[in-house]
């Protein structure tokens, strides 16, 4: 074959380009600099995304004493909230407790300011000012979330909508000797003595951080930065490690009327806490570092690279409304430069005579399914998927994700004659769980210890591309056909064909597969991470039934048979109503009906009508890692399954 036009090529990756997210600019700064009311600048010395926390004291503001309540406000589940500040889940949090709460801090493209965007939908009576001096405890100002929010008008907020408020944090410079730093709130009477005493560090440290000490009575942005010297929970501060409200040197808060408010906040704003020890790289788009991988070959030019990267990042809008600011960018211009050619690497561009030559041109019958075909090419084996430019989006998302529980992306071609491209992926050797359930036979082989790790490999799956990607990532269309099993029957989340990044998007375009697809998105076309959670929800239920998402017969969704023959009644009967309807494959198995059992709650908690009330896959993963352990005597003592009510009716 002739070599493909290059321009055509270029022109081709440009055009896509257009369609993708700009990473964040190289930010110029100087050191990390005293907070003004729009936070604290981005510093060109470190690197976005990083680990922060916020010092949040519990129980003001109207916010419940839960940590569920505080980590709605953060992003962060009730079990991070605990974590971070080695607690009991089951415990209570006292009235003006000081936790750390976890956050995401990262610098998106064009902001000057570092922050943790936070998703709040708005209440009764809530402007910018009131929610950050109450709830968010002045850990954001509302200048920041009129920056935020440009399109916002805040004297005339609608109750419902959701608004992102920008937690001030920061990250480390390697100069500030410092495992994470702690966005903390001065209240009146502190000074940076008594702070530094409960933080364990030194005075001097926070004149570097934060500039010279001002009094707190008329202090225009409270917020001042506190470095934590060592990994938190095994290390914590005094100020929470004695977790002792009496115990904390500063006053507490003043304290508004802890008024029932629902806080009926989304629960998984923006990606939360650990994602740094899974090494993601947020805003590293792989045609940009094509494209800039053909520049670079050109230029040669050392210097000249960063700015190939200026002139790649064109204006990167998502669409929906809410997109942008959910999806925050992140990464850095270094990092982009100094990362090319590992990233280019990563991927081996195939050429198409190579594709067509191991799948036969093509041949139906190297068809696995749909436009999913196997190819052999020197000696090993892929499934190669064949598909028109609108791919970008799946090639987008797929360079950015890395976990044994996704389908991992080998390389790709583009065949610029066709403006065809294919995507090429491990080849994942026993095919899909949809054909493992219905074939009887194969179906007794899944016994119920399977079913459970593929259903906890699931939830691994899709936490990581909910939590630990930056901007997060909403499959959309989960199911089991979608679900691939390797050779150790371990489970693999494929297809990422309509999958999204950002969150809160609104969508006027349906999408899905019956049986799956989530009560809001249908309603309203809302894209949020608890439309995968839905779809979970009916694999675990396809996991115990051996049936399929919708009826052959009756055209009846499995969740809704379910929410009437199984979720209804007396959780004490619970058991009794799962043994008569589990898969008989599984009921032939000596199979502990608790651990069945439990695994329905999870799914009931999963397929709440309510997206908020449905747990995130954090607690998802949690919940089932404990009903693994303990196979049988489960207590049902448990992040997520208790709090939620039944789903609602049809
Ligand atoms: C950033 O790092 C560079 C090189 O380490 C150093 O020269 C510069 O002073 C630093 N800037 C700030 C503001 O700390
Ligand atoms: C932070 O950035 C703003 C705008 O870029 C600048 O005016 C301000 O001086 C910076 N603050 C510090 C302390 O560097
Ligand atoms: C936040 O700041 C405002 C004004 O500076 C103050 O009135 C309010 O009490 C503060 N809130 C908290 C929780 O500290
Ligand atoms: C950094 O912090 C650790 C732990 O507090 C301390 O032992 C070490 O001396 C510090 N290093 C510098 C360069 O300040
Ligand atoms: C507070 O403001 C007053 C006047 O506005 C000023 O004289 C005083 O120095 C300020 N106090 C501090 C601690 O900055
Ligand atoms: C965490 O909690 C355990 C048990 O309550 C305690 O033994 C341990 O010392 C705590 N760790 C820290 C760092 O406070
Ligand atoms: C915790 O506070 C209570 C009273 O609020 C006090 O009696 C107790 O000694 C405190 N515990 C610690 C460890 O400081």
């Amino acid at each position: 074959m002739t070599p493909p036009p290059r321009l055509a090529l270029l022109a081709l990756l440009l055009w896509c380009l257009c369609a993708l997210p700009a990473p964040a600019r190289s930010q110029s700064g100087a050191t990390p600099s005293p907070a003004s009311n729009e936070g604290f600048n981005c510093s060109a010395n470190t690197t976005y995304p990083c680990q922060a926390y916020a010092l949040y004291r519990a129980g003001f503001g109207g916010v419940p004493l839960e940590y569920a309540a505080i980590g709605d406000l953060f992003a962060a589940s009730r079990f991070m909230v605990a974590h971070a500040n080695n607690l009991s889940i089951s415990a209570v949090p006292a009235a003006g407790q000081p936790l750390l709460v976890p956050l995401q801090c990262g610098c998106p493209s064009r902001s000057p300011n570092a922050y943790a965007p936070m998703q709040y939908q708005i209440n009764a009576g809530d402007t910018f000012w009131i929610v950050s001096t109450t709830k968010l405890q002045n850990l954001t100002q509302y200048q920041a979330v009129e920056r935020v929010n440009p399109t916002l008008v805040p004297t005339n907020l609608d109750i419902g909508q959701i608004v992102t408020f920008p937690i001030f944090c920061q990250c480390p410079t390697a100069a500030d000797n410092a495992t994470a730093l702690v966005t903390y709130v001065m209240q009146p009477g502190d000074t940076y003595a008594s702070i530094a005493t409960a933080f364990a560090v030194d005075a001097q440290s926070l004149v570097s951080l934060n500039g010279p000490e001002q009094g707190t009575r008329n202090l225009s942005s409270p917020e001042i930065l506190v470095p934590l010297r060592r990994q938190v929970p095994e290390w914590l501060p005094p100020i929470v490690r004695l977790n002792n409200v009496s115990t904390t040197p500063a006053s507490p808060p003043p304290s508004t009327t802890p008024a029932p408010t629902v806080v009926t906040n989304n629960r998984d704003g923006v990606v939360t806490g650990l994602a740094i020890g899974l090494g993601v790289v947020g805003g590293l788009w792989l045609l940009q570092m094509l494209l800039l991988g053909c520049l670079w070959r050109r230029l040669k030019a050392r210097g000249r690279r960063a700015e190939a990267v200026a002139v790649a990042s064109g204006d990167g809008g998502e669409g929906g409304r809410f997109t942008k600011a959910a999806s925050g960018g992140g990464g850095g211009g270094r990092f982009l430069v100094s990362d090319i050619s590992e990233w280019l690497d990563k991927y081996k561009v195939f050429k198409v005579e190579e594709l067509e030559g191991g799948t036969g041109g093509f041949d139906d019958e190297h068809l696995i399914q749909g436009s999913v075909y196997k190819a052999y090419i020197d000696g090993e084996v892929f499934a190669v998927k064949k598909m028109k430019w609108d791919a970008c989006e799946e090639l987008k998302i797929l360079q950015k994700v890395n976990h044994s529980n996704l389908v991992k992306l080998e390389g790709f071609c583009i065949n610029s004659d066709t403006g065809d491209c294919y995507l090429v992926y491990e080849y994942v050797e026993n095919g899909s769980l949809d054909l493992w359930l219905m074939d009887r036979d194969r179906a007794r082989r899944l016994d119920w210890r399977a079913r459970l790790h593929i259903a906890l490999d699931l939830a691994h799956g899709l936490q990581y591309i909910h939590e630990h990607t930056w901007p997060r990532v909403v499959h959309k269309d989960i199911k089991s056909s979608n679900v691939l099993l390797d050779d150790h029957m371990r489970a693999k989340i494929a297809n990422f064909g309509l999958a999204k990044t950002g969150h809160n998007a609104v969508t006027t375009h349906i999408v899905g597969t019956q049986g799956y697809i989530a009560p809001e998105y249908l309603a309203d076309g809302l894209v949020t991470t608890k439309m995968d959670v839905f779809a979970y929800g009916v694999v675990l239920l396809e996991l115990v039934s051996g049936r399929e998402a919708v009826s052959d017969d009756s055209g009846e969704p499995l969740w809704a048979d379910a929410d009437e023959r199984l979720f209804r009644g007396r959780e004490e009967r619970l058991e009794a109503r799962v043994a008569a309807w589990m898969d008989p494959a599984l009921a032939e198995q000596t199979c502990p009906p608790g651990s069945v059992a439990s695994v329905v709650s999870v799914a009931k908690a999963c397929l709440h009508r309510d997206p908020a009330k449905r747990p995130s896959m954090v607690d998802v993963a949690y919940t089932l890692s404990k009903a693994d352990e303990s196979f049988g005597d489960y207590s049902g003592e448990s992040v997520s399954v208790a709090s939620s009510g039944g789903i609602a009716a049809r």
